[in-house]
């Protein structure tokens, strides 16, 4: 009897080694190709294996961050030159005090830059195109795990076709609304008195209603990026929509993108109010739209993006 159990506890002490090292193989052994290859995020499909395709590889440039730090916020001469010249120079004040003080009222860390292996962040940009009328697409933006809207574009009685969730709201500093506590605001300064005016709304909690620890800054040094890199200097500067796209593909594994574009009667409007025409009546100069959507195609076709294109 006692034999039989020592014999048993023997097969099972063989089996078990085993199977612990054939354990202890599998996971201390990698090939390091695979490594690059496949493990760059947690999704089906990675941004990051994207840098291996030619035409993104060339564009994207993963070290330029597009949220604003102390660190990041210093400029380059020749960006700041560009970002001052955006728009009308005015009298300023000094962009490095202006950065000090902004510092002291929002965090000043480095976020949503953990790509890596254990992560898997999912993101639906949502445009304001008048495609989205009729569209359905409600459930699968929601579904995200980041809801990145742009300007105004309004949830409220569109929740079937843009949903109902916004993480991120994405504007101009002027035309900053108020956004629930909930949701992160990104403002995009164009010129230093963009942020003399968040440094100012934000001392004052009365007249931006968001929650002061979530308040991001877009970065000049990103902006000229998207404009060098992405749409090769075309137009006077990029569209918040566009800007909009590629911090999304900075920060992001996968990128849906909804309400970009005109609706398939070629017609360019809000999805909430049809007499405005954007293409025709605002910025016709200052953006290249054409230039936009043909490289915001070819982020769809090299599969950098899944291009939602409405009705
Ligand atoms: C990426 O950006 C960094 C910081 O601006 C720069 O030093 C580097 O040369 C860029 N890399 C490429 C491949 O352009
Ligand atoms: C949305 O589509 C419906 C149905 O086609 C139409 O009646 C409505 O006017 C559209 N709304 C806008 C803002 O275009
Ligand atoms: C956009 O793409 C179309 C079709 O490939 C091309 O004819 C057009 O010239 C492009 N426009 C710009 C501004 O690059």
């Amino acid at each position: 009897m006692s034999r039989l159990i020592s014999l048993r506890v023997k097969i099972y002490a063989v089996l078990f080694c085993i199977t612990f090292s054939m354990f202890l193989f599998t996971y201390t052994y990698r090939d390091p190709l695979s490594h690059f290859s496949k493990d760059r995020c947690a999704c089906l499909t990675c941004m990051a294996e994207l840098e291996d395709n030619p035409w993104f590889g060339e564009r994207f440039n993963q070290s330029i961050h597009p949220l604003m730090t102390r660190e990041s916020s210093v400029l380059s001469e020749e960006t700041f030159k560009w970002w001052q010249g955006l728009q009308r120079p005015q009298p300023l004040a000094s962009y490095t005090g202006l950065i000090e003080r902004l510092f002291q009222l929002i965090p000043d860390k480095v976020v949503y830059m953990d790509a890596g292996s254990d992560r898997c962040r999912t993101c639906s940009v949502v445009g304001n195109s008048g495609n989205l009328n009729g569209s359905g697409y409600g459930e699968l933006i929601d579904a995200a795990h980041f809801v990145i809207r742009i300007n105004q574009g309004p949830t409220k009685g569109f929740e079937k076709d843009v949903g109902t969730r916004t993480t991120h709201r994405v504007l101009y500093p002027e035309s900053a609304i108020n956004v629930d506590s909930d949701t992160w605001l990104v403002l995009i300064p164009f010129k230093n008195q963009d942020l003399q005016w968040i440094v100012h709304k934000m001392s004052k909690m009365s007249v931006i209603k968001a929650n002061k620890n979530k308040v991001l800054i877009y970065n000049p040094t990103f902006f000229k990026y998207v404009y060098d890199s992405w749409l090769e200097g075309h137009g006077g500067y990029p569209s918040t929509g566009f800007l909009t796209l590629l911090m999304a593909i900075h920060i992001c594994d996968e990128v849906n993108l909804f309400g970009f574009g005109a609706n398939q009667y070629g017609n360019w409007y809000h999805y909430w109010d049809k007499t405005y025409m954007a293409g025709t009546a605002r910025h016709p100069m200052i953006h290249d739209r054409d230039t936009e959507y043909n490289v915001t195609l070819l982020l769809a076709e090299k599969q950098a993006i899944q291009m939602f294109k409405g009705r």
